[in-house]
Parts: C-alpha cells; structure tokens; sequence
C-alpha cells in the first residue's frame, strides 16, 4: 500500500473515539495497514497533536474498550495529527491542506475524508476541500466516506447526492453502513451462496415469513440531540434492516464484484412493494419507551419513535406473497439483531408433539450478534416417546471457530481496509440510498403527519408495544428467535 492520509472531519466525536480509532489501531496490529497511513482529524475543539492523540488514547480506551499495550500505542500514536478548525471557514480548509503537505511529504499521498460529521454538514465539508483544491488526484487517489444518515429522505438524499457528485465520482464515493462490515452479515452471502442446500428452498414455495430484528438494550444514550430529529426508522430501518434485508433476499450475483451485489441489492429495493402513507397504517407499528421524553435533549411532547415494527412484501417472483417483519427498538430486554426464515409446515401431520399439536416450524435463525452463528430449528423424535416430537436447535456459534486470543473483527475494520483497498462492495450505492427512502418515505409522512395518532408506549427493558405481535397475528405468525431474543 502506498501512502495514504485519512481526513477524519469529526476528529474528535464520538465514532473515531468509540469505533475509527481502535478499529486502525487494530488493523496496525494486524500488520493489515502499515505505518504508511496517518491520520489527520479535523474538529472545532482546541488541540494539537499532543493533546488530540491522549484525547484518543482515552476516548479509545473508555468508550472504544481498546485494550492497547502502552509501548504499542505510543508507536501507532504517531501517526495522528490534528487541525482545528470551522468547516465553513477557507482559512481552516488551508490549515489543513499545509497540514497535510507536513504529513505526506512533496510526495503527497493517497487520500481518504472520511465525513464523520451531521449530515447538514456533509455538503459544505466537500465543497470546502475541492476549493481548497484537496481532492485533485495528481498525486494519489481521493475518496470520502460518509456515515450514515445519509439524507433524511428522498428528496434530501438526492439532493445530497447530486451535490457530492460536484465533488466526488461515484467511484470515489464510500456511504457506510456498519452492519455490512458485520463478520456474520458478510457470512449471509456465504450461507446462502456457498452451500447448495439452501437456494432451492429460498422462495415462496418453502418460505412462510422472513423476521430481521435489530433490538437494542441501550436507550438514546445521551444522543437525544440527533436521535429525536430522526428516530428508530432514520437511524436503523432504512439503512441497518434494509440492507440485511437485501442481502436475504436479493438474487444470486453473477460473482462478488462490487458492482454485481450492488445491482442484485438495487433490484430487490426496487421490488419491494410501495406502501402508500394510508396503507402504512395497517402495515407498521411504532412505539415510544417510557420516559423518553424525559431524556435531556428531547423536545417536550416528543412523539418521536423509538421503535418500529413494519411489514412488507418483495413483488417479484421468488417473494411474491411472503411478509418480510422489520422490527428495531431502544431500551428493549436485550441486544439481538437476528434474521429469521420460517418455512411452512410439512403438508401432512403424522405425529403428536410433545405438549402441543400442529407442528414447530423448521426455523433458520442467522444471529448477526451477540452470540454470532446460526441456528436451524427441526423437529426430532422426543427420546423414548414413541413417535412423539419436539424442536430440537442444530447450531453454530462463531466463538467456537475462534483460535487463542482471537476475537471478531469489528465491522469499521473491514470497512476501513476495503475503502482504502478501493473495493465497494460493501458500500451503498447512490441509487439504493435513494431507493431504501423511498420505501419509508410514506411511512414517514403517515406517522409526522399532524392526524398522526400518538405512538404506542412500552416498558424500558421489554420486548416492546403489543402491537408488534399483533402485526404478526393478523397473518397467523409470532416473532420467533433462536438467540434469545423474544
Ligand atoms: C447506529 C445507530 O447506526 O447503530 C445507533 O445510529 C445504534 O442508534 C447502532 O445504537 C447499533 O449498532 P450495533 O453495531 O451496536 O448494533
């Protein structure tokens, strides 16, 4: 890897300290980057290199839990340098583009911005540096990273994107999704498109419902700031649920090449079914918990929700018919992102369950996190019953694949190493940011609507409003889960 500087604008937030910092540090000490690439942050807060780099060794330490050896750190700490400054002022632009001629040397390096900052100002910290004229590529590649959310709708998303587009080629352009960099999200096109045993049940013939959760036991955590302008369907449906709803459904790519997933992932988004605001209505559930509005940063009367249940349908023909159940919420039971296929019944009942009749579903549940690996659920023979059945759990935890001293990667690692390797694979295209807002959009403007009814309420630490089994009645489902979710 030749030379290359990453521009964090953000530099001192919350994502570089809890997440970009340690996941660089590891990568280090992977020996998967060398000492060739540095860091430049880019804030408004007062620092220099000195200060900005103990400021990251406890931000990485407390919020990221980084366990670094001291002589380590000291060696990798090196390789940050800091430039104050305001992202609407030239001045500061040319700060940094003296900072960075310090840092590569008359060589210059390849360069990657990665926009760590609220997405108002995701525009003008583009426009800074093309007039600054740092992303002229003379002497290296550039390209951005931007977090996520990226709009706050359609139309915003658009206007986003077209405004990047002055700036950045799409090919320069790397919108982040942290749940793709997610060692068992990546493993979903493995599963599906590795083995030969699934493809031939993936569809309407086999498949009953598809479940993704995402539930999360941390309440807003003193984010209300953002989080109440935007709530549980900005922050996670249409990014996190959507994507890993693509990567279930979407068709077989031609192979892994970035632009080949994309197109399958774009297709799929375009299938899914349009709800309109009214339709919504019977469509999805939201909820707030109780006390949200008590959290410092929310606006009093806030009906902004912190969680969302949501059916939807793929009108193409592997899907048609089947209901896909996305659901997130804050401040629930526990943390379980999971994925569940629930396939139908055997068409004929020769035999008595234990406890019950009718039949357990077979059940393949992929548990993205915390106890990452897969469960398939099928029906055995009780011991000593006679013809007497009940569930058993075929499963696979990835802890048990993992050697001494290993751990899973964290997803900002992989992410980090592909943008810089240039491979998007597991970036959002423009077209699929624009397509995934388009879904919710109505689903929006039906609950920011003025008629709009007031959100269900839920206890912190349950697995949230009634309604949600509800939704799932009406069609003869219930949640399920095989990773301890509820
Ligand atoms: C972020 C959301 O994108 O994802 C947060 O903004 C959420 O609100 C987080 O807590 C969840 O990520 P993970 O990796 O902890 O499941």
């Amino acid at each position: 890897m030749t030379k290359t500087t990453i521009v964090i604008f953000g530099g001192t937030g919350d994502l570089a300290q809890r997440k970009l910092i340690p996941a660089l540090y590891n990568l280090r000490r992977k020996r998967r980057v060398n000492d060739e690439v540095n860091v430049v942050g880019f804030a408004r807060a007062r620092h220099d290199d000195d200060s900005y780099r103990d400021l990251l060794r406890e931000g990485a330490r407390d919020l990221g839990g980084l366990k670094a050896a001291p002589e380590e750190w000291t060696e990798f700490a090196h390789c940050m340098h800091y430039v104050c400054g305001d992202l609407g002022d030239a001045a500061a632009f040319e700060e940094l583009g003296r900072k960075l001629t310090e840092v590569e040397g008359t060589g210059g390096a390849n360069r990657l911005f990665y926009f760590a900052i609220a997405p108002s100002l995701h525009r003008l910290a583009a426009e800074g540096l093309r007039d600054a004229g740092l992303t002229t590529e003379e002497s290296g590649w550039r390209r951005v990273i931007i977090e996520k959310p990226f709009g706050k709708d359609e139309e915003s998303a658009r206007e986003l994107n077209r405004a990047l587009h002055n700036v950045f080629r799409e090919d320069q352009t790397f919108r982040i999704d942290h749940y793709l960099g997610k060692e068992t999200v990546q493993n979903l096109l493995v599963l599906r498109f590795g083995n030969a045993i699934f493809e031939p049940l993936w569809n309407r013939n086999y498949v009953d419902n598809v479940q993704v959760t995402v539930s999360e036991a941390v309440d807003v955590e003193g984010r209300a700031g953002y989080y109440d302008a935007s709530g549980v369907v900005r922050d996670m449906i249409q990014n996190h649920l959507m994507q890993l709803m693509c990567l279930v459904a979407m068709e077989p790519p031609d192979s892994l090449a970035p632009e080949s997933v994309r197109d399958r992932k774009g297709d799929l988004l375009r299938a899914v079914r349009r709800w309109t605001p009214e339709e919504f209505r019977q469509h999805a559930v939201r909820a707030q918990y109780e006390g949200y509005v008590d959290e410092p940063g929310v606006a009093p009367g806030s009906v902004t929700p912190t969680y969302a249940a949501l059916r939807l349908y793929v009108d193409n023909w592997r899907w048609q018919g089947v209901p896909f159940y996305l659901r997130s919420g804050k401040a629930m039971e526990g943390k379980v992102s999971e994925i569940i296929i629930q396939f139908k019944s055997p068409p004929l009942s020769m035999f008595e369950r234990l406890g019950g009749s009718g039949f357990a579903p077979n059940i393949l549940s992929i548990c993205v996190q915390p106890d990452e690996g897969i469960h398939l659920q099928i029906d055995s023979k009780a011991v000593d019953a006679g013809f007497i059945t009940h569930p058993v759990d075929l499963n696979f935890h990835y802890k048990d694949e993992l050697r001494f001293g290993q751990e899973l990667p964290e997803a900002y690692e992989r992410l980090l190493e592909d943008a810089m390797e240039g491979d998007a694979s597991l970036f959002i295209r423009a077209d699929q940011i624009e397509e995934a807002w388009n879904i919710v959009d109505p689903l929006l403007k039906c609950w920011e609507s003025p008629e709009a009814s007031a959100p269900e309420t839920y206890g912190q630490g349950t697995w949230g409003p009634s309604g949600s089994a509800r939704l799932l009645r009406e069609d003869g489902f219930l949640w399920q889960t095989l990773c301890g979710g509820h």
